[in-house]
């Protein structure tokens, strides 16, 4: 087995300009978390303020499912058994990976078994209560991976290979640019259950320098937009290819019947997203290092069930363990 070694990645963030200081934050990893959260409800609202979206707008984009078939993330197909989401998207409850498909619960679309995790080894993410209510104070490296058993077959071929892809911007410097976040969310408008929603937001700074790599989203004028539940490690598109993935949105949108309850996100809300580029290597890597690996396994695991036929099953299957950290290349 190769080490696993710490890999550091230079922080250069500093936020220049302030953005909405009244809103908290949270991670919306998944709309089911009733029996998690002490029957404090279903999160049902995720992107709010969005359009339902066509596949075409965005083929990769894919759900993260748990083995009761539920939707818990969303994510993007990067490679024919890989997808990119957000690190706190990544934990042994994801079983597999829904894609080609608009709604997560309907019957169109193909399911493929989740066969490795990989969360950034660096990703850190506190909560705090500065007095306001729970908050995310800090967040760190939030990038993840996901290896699937089987190829990934998407409908239609991305115009641009999605690894080339998070080489081409970096979202922290496209302030004011207008990108487009896709989740498998239910919306106030939605009633037919979950399905791929998008909504187009302004990138400008985050105001806390305690979140590594981060841009944030706002609504432009005076509509009240953004992510919410569910939408966690959904891609953030910039000209159509992927810049980003999201990490959170305004804790408001957690809250149960908060539209009954006047808590809706308030304009202004804001969402924020992991910048992908200053992980571009980083997730090449541990996608080449692994099938690589993988291959070379299959090649030792073949010999030695040529050479003892008898003990083959121990050979073959099951050397490697549940990854859950990204193998750095070198
Ligand atoms: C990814 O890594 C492989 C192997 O090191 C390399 O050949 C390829 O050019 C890399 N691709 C990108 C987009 O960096
Ligand atoms: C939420 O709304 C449902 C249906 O409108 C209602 O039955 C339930 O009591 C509400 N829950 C809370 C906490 O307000």
């Amino acid at each position: 087995m190769r080490g696993v070694t710490a890999v550091v990645l230079l922080v250069v963030w500093a936020g220049a300009a302030r953005v909405v200081s009244g809103t908290r934050y949270a991670f919306y990893r998944s709309m089911v978390d009733k029996s998690e959260r002490g029957g404090e409800g279903e999160y049902t609202r995720r992107v709010f303020g969005g359009e339902a979206a066509e596949l075409a707008t965005f083929p990769a984009a894919c759900a993260l499912m748990d083995r009761y078939w539920r939707a818990r993330c969303s994510a993007a197909v990067v490679a024919p058994r890989w997808a990119l989401t957000a690190a706190h998207c990544v934990t042994p409850r994801i079983a597999y990976i829904k894609y080609n498909m608009r709604r997560p619960i309907g019957s169109d679309g193909k399911y493929v078994a989740v066969h490795y995790l990989y969360r950034h080894p660096d990703f850190k993410v506190v909560n705090e209560d500065e007095g306001r209510g729970m908050d995310v104070t800090l967040l760190h490296h939030d990038v993840g991976l996901v290896r699937t058993r089987e190829d990934m077959v998407l409908e239609s071929r991305p115009a641009t290979d999605p690894l080339v892809a998070l080489r081409l911007y970096n979202p922290v410097d496209l302030k004011n640019e207008e990108v487009e976040v896709l989740g498998f969310g239910r919306t106030e408008r939605s009633s037919m259950g979950e399905e791929l929603f998008s909504v187009k937001l302004q990138l400008v700074f985050c105001d806390r320098g305690s979140w590594f790599h981060c841009v944030c989203g706002v609504a432009t004028g005076r509509d009240r937009r953004g992510v919410c539940s569910g939408d966690s490690g959904g891609p953030v598109l910039y000209r159509g290819v992927q810049v980003g993935v999201t990490s959170m949105g305004p804790v408001e949108c957690s809250q149960e019947n908060s539209s009954d309850a006047g808590v809706e996100p308030g304009t202004g809300a804001t969402s924020v997203f992991t910048a992908l580029y200053n992980y571009a290597d980083l997730v090449n890597d541990t996608i080449y290092d692994t099938e690589e690996a993988l291959r070379m396994q299959r090649i030792v695991g073949s010999a030695e069930k040529a050479a003892t036929a008898s003990t083959a099953h121990l050979a073959t299957l099951t050397l490697v363990p549940l990854l859950l950290t990204i193998l750095p290349a070198r």
